[in-house]
């Protein structure tokens, strides 16, 4: 018996990075999912692989009408939706002094108005089903001690927190069986991470040993780490926990 038996997962950034590996943990542990992402060709191609309990679709999260057909084909395919992971994310670099007002937009709008339609489109759904739900948004270590080399990427997950915990109250408020938790990644070796390294502000060897650094524990994390977090929130074995932040960072947001 998987953790995820009978759920139905609908992922945004499905395509890859974080994202793809929640995909294939849902899915080994029993779940269906639906990758949702701009990248179509690669979310399909992963739908592919995993088999009869995944499918593809084409999301922009900034796109209100968008999330409506994402979740009625997620509906449609699968007879339900119990499992929303808001995982699309972007990080730009700007501080609040060189930032430009295109970051700060587009960050928002991808970061934070995102997963606040995703909520929207998907609790009617969850509802629906009458069976319990899970939310799951990520955050970032960021979010927990903000970086000023990144301040709308701080904000916006910063954001995500407060709108996670409010939908999670309001769920419980209203004796809806949805909980809403967020999971908090450090430095984590995705292609958002490789781009990064490979950015040319530094020499890749020295961005790698200086975002080790950051982390206590001296390293990057795997996405698979990160990825069985999203699993167990999302699963029944959470059941009484809603509303938290569970960082998985090495203990890069405790340090002072
Ligand atoms: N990798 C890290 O070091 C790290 C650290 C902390 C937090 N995070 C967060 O984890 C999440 C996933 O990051 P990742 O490293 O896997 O990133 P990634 O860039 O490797 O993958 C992100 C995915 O999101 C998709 N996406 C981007 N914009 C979209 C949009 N508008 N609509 C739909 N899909 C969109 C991309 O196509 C891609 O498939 C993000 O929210 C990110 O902020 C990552």
């Amino acid at each position: 018996m998987g953790r995820m038996d009978g759920k139905v997962a609908l992922i945004t950034g499905g395509a890859e990075g974080i994202g793809a590996t929640v995909a294939r943990q849902m899915v080994a542990e029993g779940g269906s999912v639906m990758l949702c992402d701009l990248q179509i060709d690669k979310a399909k191609a992963l739908a592919d692989e995993l088999g009869e309990r995944a499918d593809a679709f084409e999301l922009d999260v900034r796109n209100v009408d968008q999330w409506d057909a994402a979740v009625k084909a997620t509906t449609d395919r699968f007879g339900k939706l119990t499992v929303l992971c808001n995982i699309a994310g972007i990080s730009e670099p700007g501080t609040i002094s060189d930032g430009t007002l295109d970051v700060w937009e587009r960050t928002i709008d991808i970061n934070l108005n995102g997963p606040f339609y995703g909520c929207r489109a998907a609790i009617p759904a969850m509802e629906a089903s009458g069976e319990p739900c899970a939310i799951v948004n990520i955050g970032s270590m960021i979010a927990m001690r903000a970086a000023s080399f990144v301040a709308a990427y701080s904000a916006s997950k910063a954001g995500l927190q407060g709108l996670t915990r409010s939908v999670a109250l309001d769920c419980a408020e209203r004796g809806v069986p949805i909980r809403a938790n967020m999971v908090h990644p450090g430095a984590i070796r995705t292609p958002m991470y490789e781009r990064y390294k490979f950015s040319g502000a530094d020499e890749p060897e020295n961005i790698e040993a200086g975002m080790a650094a950051a982390h206590p524990m001296n390293r990057i994390g795997e996405p698979e780490e990160v990825a069985r977090a999203v699993v167990w929130l999302a699963s029944d074995e959470a059941s009484f926990t809603t509303g938290v932040d569970l960082t998985v960072d090495g203990g890069g947001s405790i340090r002072s």
